[in-house]
């Protein structure tokens, strides 16, 4: 059975996110319907789907509508399906929350994902709200002299302390709800993507910086490029730029991981919280890079 669809489309702030509903995504999504949700995504960066209660396999051919699944490293995923991951949080768990810092996802692999897919099963009685923030509102709102500096430059983004920062040793992970592995040798080392992309269906331009996962800008040192990135960081999670949503059970949340970045707020301590999450592939950030109208500044290292 196909979709129907009588689709509407509801901003949810000036600059980033909207809810959609109207359509059935447990429903085979047709490609007229796939067309619209791309179109949708490119134009709000984060869609979110309210009372779809999507299954596993349902969440899997949502995904695939924006690109093939990808796995990831150093996140154990579900056992049953190596395409997903169990995003768990348990009543009893104290320390940090999965997510829970600015980041767009694993921008250190050559290849970062396109975008992700969150759908909401379980939920505290209050608080697990997630942000996200739009660094492409955020590169338009830059001070001239900084998008002078960034454009044709690199950013270098190292997995590293992904596997060292959020992967204790395994024998500290009993009870923890995500499980991670240390010291993968494909994410672990440094690699450089452009610090301002174009996005390939709306044109428009947009940073791609990461304070997780950036050490550094091309051509700086990283003491020389920590003032700049911090005073970079302030303005793309300025709240003009960002969408702060609180879930309900079975909604399910589509966005671009590179137009994006996004922080799992950890404020529900002594409830459970669970999540699924795919993740989806598309182009690389070096076809996307944004060209500069004068010479190229990336310095030769
Ligand atoms: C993440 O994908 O970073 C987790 C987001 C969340 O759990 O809200």
């Amino acid at each position: 059975m196909t979709a129907k669809t009588h689709v509407n489309i509801r901003k949810l702030t000036g600059r980033i996110g909207a809810e959609i509903t109207g359509i059935d995504l447990r429903a085979t999504i047709s490609a007229t319907d796939a067309a619209m949700l791309q179109e949708q995504l490119a134009r709000h960066q984060v869609i979110f789907f309210p009372g779809q209660h999507l299954d596993l396999q349902q969440q899997k051919a949502l995904t695939a509508v924006f690109g093939p699944t990808l796995q990831l490293p150093y996140v154990t995923p579900m056992e049953s399906d190596p395409d997903i991951i169990r995003v768990y949080k348990g009543a009893d768990e104290k320390g940090g929350v999965f997510g829970g810092d600015w980041h767009s996802d694993f921008s250190f692999l050559e290849i970062p994902p396109s975008g992700s897919v969150l759908n909401a099963h379980r939920l505290p009685p209050f608080g697990g709200d997630t942000l996200w923030a739009s660094q492409a509102a955020a590169w338009e709102a830059l001070p001239d002299a900084l998008q002078q500096l960034l454009l044709g430059r690199d950013a270098i983004h190292v997995g590293k302390p992904y596997g060292v920062k959020w992967a204790p040793p395994v024998k500290e992970q009993s009870g923890a709800g995500i499980q991670m592995t240390r010291g993968d040798p494909t994410a672990d080392r440094e690699r450089r993507h452009p610090a301002v992309l174009q996005h390939p269906v709306t044109g428009r331009r947009m940073l791609y910086l990461n304070p997780t996962y950036v050490t550094r800008l091309g051509g700086m040192s990283e003491v020389e490029s920590a003032p700049l990135l911090d005073q970079i960081q302030r303005h793309v999670t300025r709240p003009e730029f960002c969408v702060r949503y609180s879930w309900t059970p079975g909604t399910v949340a589509v966005w671009d991981n590179l137009a994006t970045q996004h922080y799992a707020v950890n404020d529900y301590q002594g409830y459970e919280r669970l999540m699924y999450r795919t993740t989806f592939s598309g182009p690389s950030p070096r076809d996307m890079a944004a060209v500069p109208t004068n010479a190229a500044r990336n310095a030769a290292e």
